[in-house]
């Protein structure tokens, strides 16, 4: 009797953990019509967002980079990209038409991630001291004329507003930076004060988020290039918007009529995103909630079921970025798989200890998982054991962790997908041409890890957009992946925006 008890106590655990699954599928699901209505919300705040500051939860940023590369572009530039556990330092030899890059070397150096919540000033001083070290190996084979300061262009992967194409103020940290008194600073000014403190003579020209980046470097390759979408540690989205199309811009019309925004688009909200209660809770105790009063002056207790529907209707943060970016899917899954063992004893009569700690399944991990094709699903056995202590699971078990995984990642890159529609459609070019003609080749720059390592987000990605955009228009959108592309890019645009330029014309 003992044994049919504890067969009947198990199965119904088994019973428990797959209504949870159920009941997450359920949440998740973004079925084709849910996706049309995120692609048309997307395209309402978008115009929202240009008529006026303020005017939506999409920042739609003026990013004052009003022509792309041509080609033209010549001489030696620098480039430093600041926005995820890495940073880069870049050295390029722009040779001009028919020359293009004739020479390039770059180092990553990661950052400590007591300096991603620290001081302004510690993580510039780190920054420039990285980058004082890589000028100082620059080898013969780079030339500079003589007497030139040397020039960079700055990849700032967060929000920022522009004051010009070379200052603009922090709004806001995202992804895992927390780092206080930098925001409503000018970080081209931090950025430069910090060289001076390392004795680096370096003027930066452009200061560009990383879609504008990844934009203009797609565009120097290819001239169908009008997007770029980041999907990495964060996610964004950047195109190229006409002038005339954006009322809150009161500056001169540029000359070619045109203006890249930085959309921003990681805070984009809507009433259609499918969001569940695992992705509320992760919103709450991030570094970045939703509204700063949740985390600090509230205490748990007043966390109630209420408030938290409060914070659904008003004060999501990045939670466009949070149900779709590198830095949150694994996170997502943790969150899930702490609930199994809670309510469903999915791993045993207690729970792991590691499944409590925040952030411990990266996505990178998940991705393992998720792409185990062995029959005893050995990868993901590995994983739950090494990163989460957590052995001798059941095959099962980790059927259902890799079931969880795929919810997860799908739920994500179908989001993508729809975002990434909505662009297409305020650009008109999601749809064959009124007049019948041929559609227009459209080429969407893409960069960041969770697109190019995450092969099932990729492919899911791809198809989705593909059905949404149908058979006539599918063929004329081209995703096209351009790895590191911000870098070059941002150093394209210090070169176009060199105070040397006008010596050069004259
Ligand atoms: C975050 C940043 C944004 C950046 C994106 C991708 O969303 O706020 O500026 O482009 O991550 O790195």
């Amino acid at each position: 009797a003992l044994v049919v008890r504890h067969r009947m106590r198990s199965s119904g655990r088994w019973a428990r953990a797959m209504a949870i699954l159920k009941d997450l599928e359920e949440k998740c699901a973004t079925p084709i019509g849910k996706l049309r209505q995120v692609a048309d919300a997307m395209t309402v705040e978008m115009l929202a967002g240009l008529a006026s500051e303020g005017g939506s939860k999409l920042k739609m940023l003026i990013s004052y980079v009003d022509n792309l590369p041509t080609g033209d572009e010549t001489g030696l530039f620098y480039a430093l990209d600041l926005g995820g556990t890495n940073f880069r330092v870049l050295r390029v030899q722009l040779g001009g038409k028919g020359g293009y890059v004739v020479r390039q070397e770059f180092e990553e150096v990661s950052i400590p991630p007591n300096l991603m919540v620290g001081s302004s000033s510690e993580l510039f001083d780190f920054i420039a001291a990285a980058l004082a070290k890589f000028v100082a190996s620059e080898g013969e084979e780079f030339h500079l004329p003589v007497g030139r300061q040397r020039e960079l262009g700055f990849t700032f992967s967060f929000p920022v507003k522009q004051t010009s194409i070379s200052s603009g103020t922090l709004i806001k940290w995202t992804k895992g930076f927390a780092i206080n008194g930098t925001v409503g600073e000018d970080v081209v000014a931090e950025l430069t004060k910090a060289m001076e403190r390392q004795g680096l003579d370096m003027r930066v020209t452009a200061l560009v988020n990383d879609t504008i980046g990844t934009l203009a470097g797609g565009r120097y390759y290819d001239n169908d290039v009008v997007a770029a979408v980041i999907l990495g540690t964060g996610t964004n989205a950047a195109y190229v918007e006409h002038a005339q199309a954006i009322p809150k811009w009161h500056g001169l019309l540029p000359k070619s009529g045109k203006m890249v925004i930085n959309m921003e688009w990681g805070n984009f909200r809507s009433s259609h995103l499918p969001i569940t209660e695992y992705d509320q809770a992760l919103d709450v105790e991030s570094l970045n909630p939703g509204e700063q009063v949740i985390s600090s002056s509230t205490s748990l207790s007043t966390k109630n079921w209420l408030f938290r529907f409060i914070c659904t209707l008003f004060f999501y943060s990045q939670i466009f970025e949070k149900l779709i970016s590198g830095m949150y899917l694994g996170e997502i899954v943790r969150r899930v798989l702490l609930r199994m063992a809670e309510e469903a004893a999915l791993f045993g009569d207690s729970v792991p200890p590691n499944l409590e700690v925040q952030f411990i399944l990266r996505t990178p991990d998940m991705s393992a998982m998720h792409h185990d094709t062995s029959s005893d699903l050995r990868v993901v056995g590995t994983k739950l054991k090494d990163i989460l202590g957590i052995s001798n699971t059941s095959l099962k078990t980790r059927k259902l962790v890799v079931k969880v995984c795929d919810i997860i990642a799908s739920r994500g890159a179908r989001l993508a997908a729809a975002g990434i529609l909505g662009v297409l459609k305020k650009q008109d070019r999601d749809n064959a041409a009124r007049d019948g003609s041929d559609m227009q080749r459209t080429v969407i720059a893409m960069d960041g890890g969770l697109y190019e390592h995450y092969t099932r987000f990729r492919n899911c990605l791809e198809t989705t957009l593909r059905e949404m955009l149908g058979e006539e228009a599918a063929p004329s959108i081209v995703i096209k992946l351009a790895s590191d592309g911000s870098g070059i890019g941002a150093a394209l645009l210090a070169a176009s925006h060199s105070q040397y330029l006008e010596l050069e014309e004259s």
